[in-house]
Order: C-alpha cells, then sequence, then structure tokens
C-alpha cells in the first residue's frame, strides 16, 4: 500500500512525538513509533530501558502492543523516528512481531538524509506465520 506524502509525514511527526517519551538512559539512542490504524488512528510507543538491559522494549512493540490492549488489530503504517540524523529501520524482533497483523505493512523509518519506505514482507521475507505452527 502507498501512502499519501502528507500522511507519511504526519505519522513522521507522530513518531518523533513518541520519541520524545522514550526512556533510554543506557544507550541514550531514543526511538519512537508511530502506528496507522485501519481506523485512522495512530498510535504511539516509545523504546522502555531497563537496568537489567535484556528487558528493554523497543518503540515499535511498544506501540503495537498499546494499539492492541486498546482494542486495535488493524494496521496501515507504522513510521519510526529514530534520533536526529540516524538510519533506524525496525529491529529483526519488531519486524516478526508486526508481522503477526499484517504481513505487507508500509514503514517508513528516519534515514541520516530523511526517510525511507519499504514493506514489511521485502524486509522479512518468508515469514514464520500462523500458519507455520502445527495445532
Ligand atoms: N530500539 C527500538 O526501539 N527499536 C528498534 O527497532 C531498534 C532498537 C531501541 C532498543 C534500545 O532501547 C535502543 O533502541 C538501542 O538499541
Amino acid at each position: 500500500m502507498s501512502l499519501p506524502k502528507a500522511e507519511v509525514a504526519a505519522l513522521l511527526a507522530a513518531a518523533r512525538a513518541g520519541r520524545d517519551r522514550a526512556y533510554a538512559p543506557y544507550s541514550e539512542f531514543t526511538v519512537g513509533a508511530a502506528l496507522l490504524c485501519d481506523d485512522g488512528t495512530i498510535v504511539t510507543g516509545c523504546n522502555v530501558e531497563n537496568a537489567s538491559l535484556g528487558l528493554s522494549m523497543c518503540a515499535e512493540r511498544a506501540a503495537l502492543f498499546a494499539a492492541v490492549a486498546g482494542g486495535r488489530r488493524s494496521f496501515a503504517a507504522v513510521a519510526i523516528a529514530g534520533p536526529d540524523g540516524e538510519t533506524t529501520p525496525p529491529c529483526g524482533a519488531c519486524r516478526q512481531v508486526l508481522a503477526e497483523f499484517n504481513a505487507g505493512l508500509t514503514v517508513a523509518f528516519t534515514t541520516t538524509d530523511g526517510h525511507r519506505i519499504e514493506q514489511l514482507d521485502a524486509l522479512l521475507p518468508v515469514q514464520f506465520q500462523g500458519s507455520n505452527v502445527r495445532r
């Protein structure tokens, strides 16, 4: 799905606003994410680190979990904003978790010179999905 430029800009702005709430005292690498839900709602998240470093949570998963907890499961796009001037694509764990709800989600992320837009199935090909789980 291709998003109109104005929507990409609005989503990236929401991701930057989320980034301003990041709790990242250990890495000092602040990240914000903004999920565009199919009903037009934007749900944001930020990374939340912990003194027990492995317990830290990425911005994308924080946004996704907040959206699901709020009753939303259909998403069109996510924007990710790392520190200004840094390229910040979603990590592998977040790609997998986002793919659970939309294998072809539109993903916009900040780069050294602006932003880049990809489809999630290009960032995470050959996805492990619900259909791969034996029940
Ligand atoms: N981080 C995210 O929030 N999202 C990503 O996709 C990559 C990494 C966070 C985790 C950690 O708090 C900091 O960035 C440095 O890795």
